[in-house]
């Protein structure tokens, strides 16, 4: 099977092929420098890049993986949640080739995908316990088996990638700031008395990381000289050495704050949900070194398997999109061409209708 997957829910134009060995190719177009300037992703931009950007990028995508639209036994795209706008740039190009060569549609939920995009070239051992955290979401799942997810916790307000961009933004650093705070932290014994660790005395299991960022944005008020005097442009090389010890502090501090809220709230999910095969850490925050140390701690201490994506699979990417998109298409699960997308907070229905048996298509005729 050959899975084209299409991700478009935020800020991150993203096209990649799957088949039933594995990933063959992505091609991903950043918007950051569109962006940093404004310190958050402006919608109304993002879904005029997405537009601009995603008609070459899959030409490009074809050609270099020297395959056609033809060839392709699913059409794999991001249906929500996200940006309204964004989404449907990627689900127009997504019914647009379903049209033309035929090929069935698959709406991919971005959320599990993130978390089943730990387990591409290994196997999860389910029942696992999925902590899935990025720029919009922080939850935690149940999960025993590639498409059954149940959710324990979620963040009542911000998103612990919130924390990490809005903490950036007042130390003067770009939009997405989460990979400075971790560079600018690594090396350096956080000061637990800084920061709290927010919303532990609720004995549950949501999460609130709304007081963190009005903690640090005081911290900063108070210490002016935390800011770094100019913010690094983008791409430009950045020596985390350079900044001030005090700057560095506050960053190994939130670091450590945010993966020890976390940690204490997935022991809790272990108590209360257990017992559990595996633990899964997804999503852009969990290419953070703080998180996926507390990660294997807490795995080796409660003899989980760890399953962690690759760097490369944290952010937003297609290849994630292909991957749940591919495990859909091969039990036979699709949408039809009125598939919708969902905004950001809108839950998504599992509404999946079995595929009609198409021809099995000879991709290379002899001679
Ligand atoms: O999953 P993602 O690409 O997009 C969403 O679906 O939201 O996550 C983006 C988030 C941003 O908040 C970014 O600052 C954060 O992931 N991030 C990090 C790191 N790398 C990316 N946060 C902390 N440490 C990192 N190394
Ligand atoms: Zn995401």
């Amino acid at each position: 099977m050959l899975v084209l997957g299409i991700e478009t829910s935020c800020d991150e134009t993203s096209l990649a092929l799957v088949s039933d060995d594995g990933p063959l190719l992505e091609k991903t177009a950043l918007q950051e420098e569109v962006h940093s300037l404004f310190g958050g992703v402006v919608p109304e931009l993002a879904s005029r890049e997405h537009l601009r950007l995603i008609g070459p990028l899959c030409e490009a995508l074809f050609s270099q993986a020297g395959r056609a639209p033809r060839d392709l036994d699913a059409v794999a795209v991001a249906r929500g949640p996200g940006l309204l706008g964004s989404l449907l740039v990627g689900l127009g190009l997504a019914k647009g080739l379903c049209l033309a060569t035929g090929a069935p549609l698959v709406g991919v939920n971005h959320l599990h995908a993130h978390l089943l995009a730990a387990g591409i070239g290994r196997t999860i051992p389910y029942p696992a316990l999925g902590l899935l955290v990025s720029g919009g979401h922080t939850q935690i799942w149940r999960m025993t088996s590639d498409f059954d997810f149940t959710l324990l916790g979620r963040t009542l307000d911000d998103a612990a990638g919130e924390a990490f961009d809005k903490t950036a933004k007042m130390l003067n650093l770009p939009y997405p700031g989460g990979r400075y705070i971790d560079a600018l932290g690594r090396g350096v014994e956080p000061d637990h008395r800084l920061f709290p660790r927010p919303h532990l005395a609720d004995p549950g299991l949501d999460f609130s990381f709304s007081g963190l960022k009005t903690a640090v944005a005081e911290h900063v008020r108070g210490n002016p000289g935390l800011r770094l005097a100019r913010m690094p442009g983008p791409g430009e090389d950045f020596d985390p050495a350079l900044a001030s010890p005090g700057t560095r502090l506050a960053c190994a501090s939130l670091n450590w704050a945010v993966a020890d809220t976390l940690r204490i709230k997935l022991f809790r999910a272990i108590q209360a949900f257990g017992p559990f095969s595996s633990l899964i850490v997804a999503g852009g925050v969990a290419a953070n070194s703080r998180i996926r140390d507390m990660a294997a701690a807490v795995a080796e201490r409660m003899g989980l398997a760890l399953v962690l994506p690759p760097l490369a699979l944290c952010s937003d990417n297609g290849t994630m999109i292909a991957h749940m998109g591919l495990k859909l298409a091969r039990a036979g699960l699709g949408h039809d061409l009125g598939l919708d997308a969902i905004p950001r907070g809108k839950k998504i229905p599992w509404d999946y209708r079995v595929l009609p048996l198409r021809e099995s298509r000879v991709k290379d005729p002899p001679g």
